[in-house]
């Protein structure tokens, strides 16, 4: 029976280019899973999209002198291009801008306001004298009361990871001028009511703890154990989505209130969009289905504490006469960070590695198997150039590449163009075979359990296993004296290759579709990733949409054809110049230009 996977993937603030820290934390590993599970023939439905609002945006628009829409329009074309570019296949990367995302979360805020979830309080801010207004936490900076870190933000401590009370940081100041030392003042909010979901979170954690990896179950756990309590979820800001209440037309929804709402809304749009309005429900409505929200772990606490509490507080929404609860997530399996040639990711000092970049001078499965094979899953990773060129030119170039391209080329030459006949197999030519058929299981199980970093280590073991067995039998040798029993391994180091290339195909799927067509097969692994445009009533915008209606992969063993006609096969990747290390390095730290980001069709 298929199973109904939903892949909920972080929204990036649409302030900046995205860079390699965004593929390790969540678009990649969820990109590989949602692969996995489509092979598997399992119904994946992958969303995200810009997350436009927010005081991140407004920051980055007041320093150029833009207005915020510009801003995430912007960077939401740049986002589309560049993870179409590297392969990102959400069925649906939109942002939440839409009149849909509006309508939704202001449901979401109705419904929580008519049974009491979320209640008025007097709020005491910090007000900024100089700018003569309530500075978002954002714009807020101190000392953290929690670890004594001297930059804390007044949303959260990035040192400790805890989420901040402004109020209470030790010398807040405006993080942009700090001469500017805030007052606190009272203000009116809307709170969401966490504490009358303790219970039902706790409970729904113990659940799912034998499962989730640990930090993430430890972080969760004790962020309700330290007492939940209210959380304002409207903000003194004009840049957002309106709270739908008369005398409230100054205030907006808080950001994080609204985008863990995306997962949701971006699935009922997905729905509109291909004509089936309520096929979200097979996901959110269904008890066997299962979310994985793939997410960095400085997002925790929203994806296993507040958006459950959304959801549990507006159960039943859009499902009338039907009990069956709204799904809360299945796994949070949230990365660590990755950081680059040892140090933190910063934007304002610019060290930063950009895709938009990269993906101008690398192949984008040398950059996806770079970051899979150090996905930094168990704990924080390094992206390095030296890395970056021997795992590529050792690895993903001198093992996997070489194999294909020697025994392809090797076979269209030598057995005129088509897969060799072969009159029996040996021992070792079954026993090799099978040991790679077993990777379907063996990788697919930690494909599933979410271990993709050691998933991948397993497939490339088999990668070797498969040139230690070349390097015994020779066909290179034996067809000049034995021309039969070259015949059986390279048939058998084909048959190989092809279910090689399913195995690696999650995490290499431009390359694996090269090495299908060479093999001789017609069709596609995957479908199509498209970018579409979706009219609403007053405005249009343009979306990442996943075709898989043509899409033939299966995650399943290969009955390869003798005497199948191949293609004649070029070299799957380009190696690296070891020159590229000084070159890259050289970008780390300087300022740098946005380029143009070109996609070519292929
Ligand atoms: N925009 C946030 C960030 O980049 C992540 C939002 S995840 C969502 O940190 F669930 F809220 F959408
Ligand atoms: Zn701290």
């Amino acid at each position: 029976m298929p199973k109904y996977i939903h892949v909920s993937v972080a929204w990036p603030y649409a302030n900046g280019d995205l860079h390699v820290g965004h593929l390790a934390g969540a678009y990649l590993p969820a990109d590989i899973f949602a692969r996995f599970h489509r092979l598997k023939g399992n119904h994946v439905l992958m969303v995200s999209g810009s997350d436009s609002h927010g005081t991140p945006i407004s920051v980055e628009a007041d320093k150029r002198g833009v207005s915020p829409r510009d801003i995430f329009e912007h960077y939401h074309e740049r986002f589309l291009l560049t993870q179409k570019k590297i392969g990102i296949s959400y069925d649906l990367f939109t942002h939440t801008d839409t009149e849909n995302h509006h309508q939704i979360a202001q449901d979401f805020f109705r419904i929580l306001f008519e049974r009491g979830y979320l209640y008025k309080e007097r709020q005491k801010l910090l007000y900024s004298p100089a700018e003569k207004r309530f500075l978002p936490d954002r714009y807020v900076e101190g000392t953290c009361y929690i670890c004594g870190y001297e930059r804390a933000r007044g949303d959260q401590c990035d040192n400790c990871g805890n989420l901040m009370d402004a109020t209470q940081l030790i010398n807040p100041h405006n993080s942009a001028n700090p001469e500017d030392l805030l007052e606190v003042r009272e203000a009116e909010h809307f709170f969401l009511d966490l504490a009358a979901f303790s219970e039902q979170i706790l409970a729904y954690l113990a659940e799912h703890q034998d499962h989730w990896r640990p930090n993430v179950t430890r972080f969760s756990q004790n962020f309700v154990k330290d007492g939940l309590r209210g959380r304002p979820i409207t903000r003194d800001i004009n840049w957002g989505i309106r709270v739908p209440l008369e005398g409230w037309e100054d205030k907006r929804l808080y950001v994080w209130f609204e985008a863990v709402m995306g997962y949701f809304t971006a699935s009922v749009e997905w729905a509109k969009l291909i004509g089936e309005p309520d096929a979200w429900k097979r996901w959110w409505y269904n008890p066997d289905a299962e979310i994985y929200c793939f997410i960095g772990k400085d997002n925790i606490p929203f994806h296993t504490i507040i958006w459950q509490a959304e959801l549990l507080g507006v159960n039943g929404i859009y499902n009338e006469g039907d009990d069956t609860p709204l799904q809360l997530p299945y796994d949070v399996p949230a990365n660590e960070f990755m950081n680059i040639e040892g140090k933190q990711f910063s934007k304002g000092r610019n060290w930063a590695i950009w895709l938009p970049d990269i993906l101008e001078r690398y192949q984008p499965d040398a950059v996806r198997y770079y970051t899979a094979i150090t996905f930094p899953e168990t704990q924080d990773s390094d992206f390095s150039w030296e890395g970056f060129l021997a795992r590529v030119n050792n690895e993903l170039v001198a093992a996997w590449g070489n194999l294909v391209n020697r025994m392809l080329g090797f076979a269209y030459k030598r057995f005129d163009g088509r897969v060799p006949e072969y009159d029996e197999l040996t021992d070792a030519d079954r026993a090799m075979i099978e040991r790679v058929e077993g990777g379907f299981e063996t990788v697919g199980a930690l494909l599933e359990k979410v271990k993709l970093r050691d998933a991948l280590q397993e497939a490339m073991a088999l990668v070797r296993e498969a040139n230690a067995y070349l390097d015994r039998r020779e066909p290179w040798k034996t067809i000049k004296h034995n021309p039969t029993d070259a015949a059986r391994s390279v048939y058998t180091i084909l048959r190989v290759i092809d279910n090689l290339k399913t195995l690696l195909a999650p995490f290499l799927p431009f390359s694996s579709q090269k090495v299908h067509e060479y093999l001789g097969y017609d069709g596609q692994i995957f479908g199509d990733l498209v970018i579409r445009e979706v009219e609403e009533e007053t405005r249009a915008h343009n979306v990442l949409f996943y075709d898989g209606s043509n899409a033939i992969g299966r995650w399943e063993a290969s009955q390869l054809p003798a005497g199948q006609a191949l293609r004649q096969p070029a070299p799957l990747y380009t190696k690296l110049d070891p020159e590229i290390v000084k070159q890259e390095r050289q970008y780390l730290g300087q300022p740098r230009e946005e380029g143009a980001i070109t996609l070519d069709e292929n």
